[in-house]
């Protein structure tokens, strides 16, 4: 080793003793005969001092060159600060230099490395090496590691089998597009990069493997937010002869152990709400139930009493907001704006203010009675000091309308404290969504997944109807992992690429492999997969799955450190086959 210690180490107790540290020098500050430098490692950061007179000439010369982020190697004695630096756990401590050598230099770098930095999102992409220098960033990948121990452990000690599954194959079917990969050998031929492993793990299970898992990088294709990235991460897992609620049961397990073994969080209940529940109630299939703000449905109420916004209305829509009687028409205003902004689209917002006297302020007052409104307060449980807010519309687009103010409301009320997890489980989704743009169904959640037994009959006739054994962990209103129990068998399977609109020689050229092999004792299984990214972005407290990733993509997906993806040359489009003429 070119070192005895590391920069975060020293303390008072090693005073006296002769050390070697490298690192990086994070400042210099030369006050004429006092010279001092803050060396940083992954580990801390280390004060050197150097003083005219009592250290070597050559030393002295060497510190003077030293600028920010070269790398070297200095020897020297531990002593005892005058003045001790309560900030940081090696402030008693300084290094008396006694032999300095510089092993790199370093170019002034574009920002300030340290906490609290200059340099912009985009810089310090450009520049992601040195912005994983940075304690904040680096803090952060050492979470995602430490939490991708605390899963294999977990699994490892349930009988789970880790499994690497190929990154070249066919396309699986996810919802999204897929990344494609020309083949030189077979040329005109492509293969995809997979959007999960999930065809490969149920042949895992037809194969008696039993219990499966993998850390796995999966690729899509799809339009890129705060919570999604092109490349991202999951916990794979798959299970044999296993029900619903043994899925749920074990994957609670390893929820709790994580949140346990990494976060020092013992997880209250795990609910289960089904999907139509959560619709109905919170108007999203993956609701923040930190806070309640329930939804109520007020057309009895509302309707027929001359208001024809309402009258016309599909359903109207209301959330009670504790406390917030108060609000100012600046306020409200602000919450008219927010929910006609078109990400959100509402035309208007009704409300009315439960005041302390036990009268009733609206917006709406010219067509309701102080009566009318005290049956809305009473329906929607609100009390004196209430602020009921109202939308209308189309069922479905109200019920998105009023979800995203009742987030808004519940961040302004300061009710999603980032330091609460409620889990939930999602449980009852449909097998099938109807797609407007290509006039038929889609799988909600993947082609594999089984329908409820009882709602197979439905399959012809109402097929929007047909419930499925899905599930989805949502914690905190962020879609976590989401699986389910899976078709086992050719008949069923056959059936429901049929549904999906494939033709019989579609579904068998795209997906033969799996009914042949459901054909020769396939047991029942079903499975899951966690969002990696999104699970350590929810343990650090972060909206965002980038600073969880070590080189992320940036929201064009394109690495602009690498400056990826980027043209190829003549020679290698050639050797594909492709002409892009
Ligand atoms: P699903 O498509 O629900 O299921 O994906 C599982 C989980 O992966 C996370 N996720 C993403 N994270 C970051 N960026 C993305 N682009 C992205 N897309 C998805 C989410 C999601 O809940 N094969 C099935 C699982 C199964 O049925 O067992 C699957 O992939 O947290």
């Amino acid at each position: 080793m070119l070192r005895t210690h590391t920069c975060g180490e020293l303390r008072e107790s090693n005073s006296n003793e002769q050390v070697t540290l490298c690192g990086w020098v994070q400042r210099s500050r030369d006050k004429g005969g006092l010279m001092w430098t803050d060396l940083r490692d992954r580990y801390g950061i280390t004060q050197l001092s150097f003083e005219e007179g009592s250290t070597p000439a050559e030393v002295l010369e060497t510190a003077r060159k030293l600028g920010r982020e070269f790398v070297v190697k200095a020897t020297g004695t531990v002593v005892e600060r005058y003045s001790k630096n309560d900030n940081i756990p090696t402030g008693g401590i300084e290094i008396k230099v006694e032999s300095l050598e510089i092993l790199n230099g370093s170019k002034v770098p574009p920002f300030i490395i340290e906490d609290d930095t200059d340099g912009g999102e985009e810089l310090r992409m450009k520049y992601r090496y040195l912005d994983l220098r940075r304690n904040a960033v680096r803090s952060k990948l050492q979470l995602r590691s430490k939490l991708a121990m605390a899963v294999r452990n977990y699994l490892t000690e349930q009988d789970f089998i880790e499994v690497e599954t190929p990154v070249l194959i066919k396309s699986t079917p996810e919802g999204a597009r897929d990344f494609v990969v020309p083949s030189r050998m077979n040329q005109g031929e492509f293969y995809a990069l997979p959007q999960s492993p999930q065809t490969f793990k149920q042949l895992l299970m037809v194969s008696g493997f039993d219990r499966y898992f993998q850390i796995v990088k999966c690729f899509r294709d799809e339009d890129l937010r705060a919570d999604r990235q092109p490349e991202f991460t999951q916990i794979d897992c798959e299970m044999s002869f296993v029900n619903q609620e043994d899925i749920l049961n074990t994957f609670e397990g390893m929820t709790r152990h994580m949140f346990s073994a990494v976060r020092g969080v013992e997880l209250g209940d795990f609910p289960h709400m089904t999907y139509a529940d959560a619709m109905r109630k919170y108007g999203n299939d993956k609701p923040d139930i930190r806070f309640g703000m329930e939804f109520v449905e007020l057309n009895e109420l509302a309707q027929n009493k001359g208001f024809s916004i309402f009258d016309q209305a599909e359903l109207v829509l209301g959330i009670c907001a504790e406390g917030c009687a108060e609000y100012t028409r600046k306020q409200l205003d602000a919450l008219t704006d927010y929910v006609k902004r078109p990400q959100i689209g509402a035309k208007g917002l009704v409300y009315v203010k439960c005041n302390t006297d036990g009268t009733f302020k609206s917006s709406v007052d010219k067509f309701y009675s102080q009566e009318d409104l005290k049956a809305w307060a009473d329906k929607a449980d609100a009390k004196a000091g209430d602020l009921i807010l109202v939308l209308s519309g189309t069922t479905n687009e109200t019920r998105k309308q009023m979800s995203e103010l009742r987030l808004h409301m519940g961040k302004e009320l300061g009710l999603r404290d980032k330091n609460t997890f409620q889990p939930l489980w999602v449980i009852d989704f449909p097998l099938l969504e109807w797609d407007e743009e290509t006039k038929r169904f889609h799988a909600m959640h993947h082609p594999f997944t089984s329908p409820k037994a009882e709602d197979m009959a439905l399959l012809d006739t109402d097929p929007g109807k047909v419930r499925a054994n899905a599930y989805d962990l949502v914690i905190n209103g962020v879609e976590i992992g989401g699986g389910s129990i899976r078709i086992h068998d050719r008949a069923t399977q056959q059936l429901m690429f049929k549904h999906l609109g494939f033709t019989e020689d579609e579904a068998k050229a795209q997906f033969g492999f799996l009914m042949d092999a459901f054909e020769y004792g396939a047991p029942p299984h079903g499975g899951i997969a966690f969002g990696f990214d999104r699970l350590c972005a929810m343990f650090g407290g972060s909206d965002s799955i980038r600073d969880y990733i070590a080189f992320p993509k940036n929201t064009s997906g394109r690495d602009v450190m690498i400056d990826s993806p980027s043209t190829i040359d003549e020679t290698q489009l050639k050797e594909l086959g492709i002409n892009l003429r």
